[in-house]
């Protein structure tokens, strides 16, 4: 049987820009026609998915396919919310689809199959606030933290005249416990305050970020922890502040070592997205950049404000590690995700590539 599309659907690139994935079947459900939005939902390439029946890609534990049989004998539209799609590899989505009949001719029926993913959505509206909300803490901390920083300055000085006019030298004690204590809080505000406002972009090569990364933590840990490495060796160099990134992903990649311990396993992803909404905004490419680990997970009731300053589960840790994390990919135009079960950690920037 020829592959040709009954309704050329692909002639018009623009449908490779829908969020939506769309798929074109014939009257035996054969696919004769998909958008590239379909070929990642579905995690199949246009050159295999031509030609072959639906059912043949995906994993045959879906119960939907009785539908497709349906909406075509009926002739009629159908809308079904919320329907749970295994894909071959094992991926479970969640999707909304909309089957139409459709006669391209009046005895060749065909069928156009609208595939919305559902909990892409509901992240996509979970990152916005969690973006907003971001913004908004950064202009308080912002404000605090330099209301702090202020009088520093004229209290570690003061101590320092005081040390000066004190003739008992024991009392020097005292001024010391005042300059280092002064210090301390004005790392911490420093810290607060965060990356600097401006970026210094320039093309970057995000494997060098990481294995600059890798070869840090690496040299601290002595050989008592694994870190692997599984690079998406297509990814291309994009607009980025090199020294930023390697911030960030230094206090993931630390706070995983933290998690897993010696003896831990770390693992290092990156992968290339595409047509990928991050933050509200649609981007042709996105890269995504995964720190994991084999740790016990990230402890529940911390996981709604983790990447709030002063959020910690350590005894030592201050708590900015990941606000700081999250800012910087925030000025990236990214965002930061995580999913943590006991076992399996996973933080994952999105930055948009803006090449
Ligand atoms: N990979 C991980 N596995 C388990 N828990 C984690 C992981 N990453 C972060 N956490 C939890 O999130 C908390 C906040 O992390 P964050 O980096 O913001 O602060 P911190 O590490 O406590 O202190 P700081 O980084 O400022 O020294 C950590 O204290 C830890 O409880
Ligand atoms: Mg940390």
């Amino acid at each position: 049987m020829s592959a040709e599309p009954l309704i050329d659907l692909t002639v018009d690139y623009h449908l490779d820009l829908l969020a939506t994935g769309v798929v074109l079947l014939d009257a035996n459900l054969h696919i004769r026609a998909l958008n590239l939005s379909a070929e990642n939902l579905l995690e199949v390439s246009a050159s295999r998915a031509l030609g072959s029946a639906l059912e043949e890609l995906l994993d045959e534990s879906n119960e939907w396919y009785p539908l497709l049989q349906q909406a075509l004998s009926d002739n009629y539209p159908m809308v079904r919310r919320a329907i749970p799609l295994t894909t071959r590899t094992g991926q479970e989505r969640t999707v909304d689809i909309t089957l139409s009949p459709i006669s391209s001719s009046a005895e060749q029926r065909c069928l156009l199959v609208e595939l919305n993913m559902v909990d892409r959505l509901q992240a996509i509206s979970r990152d916005e606030s969690e973006w907003q909300a971001q913004a908004t803490l950064k202009e308080i901390m912002k404000g605090v933290a330099h209301e702090v920083k202020n009088p520093l300055g004229g209290i570690r000085g003061a101590a320092q005249l005081l040390a000066g006019e004190l003739a008992e030298v024991n009392l020097h004690e005292y001024t010391d416990i005042i300059i280092s204590e002064v210090d301390r809080l004005r790392t911490l505000v420093d810290r607060m305050l965060g990356p600097r406002e401006r970026l210094e972009s320039e093309a970057t090569n995000i494997h060098e970020v990481t294995e600059h990364v890798r070869q840090l933590i690496e040299a601290e840990a002595k050989g008592q922890l694994s870190i692997e490495r599984d690079y998406d060796p297509s990814l291309p160099d994009f607009m980025a502040d090199g020294g930023q990134l390697t911030q960030a992903v230094l206090n993931l990649v630390r706070n995983a070592w933290q998690a897993c311990g010696d003896g831990g396993l770390i693992t290092l992803r990156t992968r290339v997205l595409r047509q990928f909404t991050v933050g509200g905004n649609r981007h042709k490419l996105v890269c995504a950049l995964q720190v994991s680990d084999d740790g016990p997970g990230v402890p529940e009731d911390l996981l709604p404000r983790l990447f709030l300053p002063m959020v910690t589960g350590n005894a030592q840790g201050t708590g900015l590690g990941l606000s700081i994390a999250q800012r910087i990919a925030n000025q990236h135009g990214g965002l930061i995700q995580v999913q943590s079960v006991p076992g399996e950690t996973r933080f994952t920037m999105l930055l948009p590539m803006e090449i």
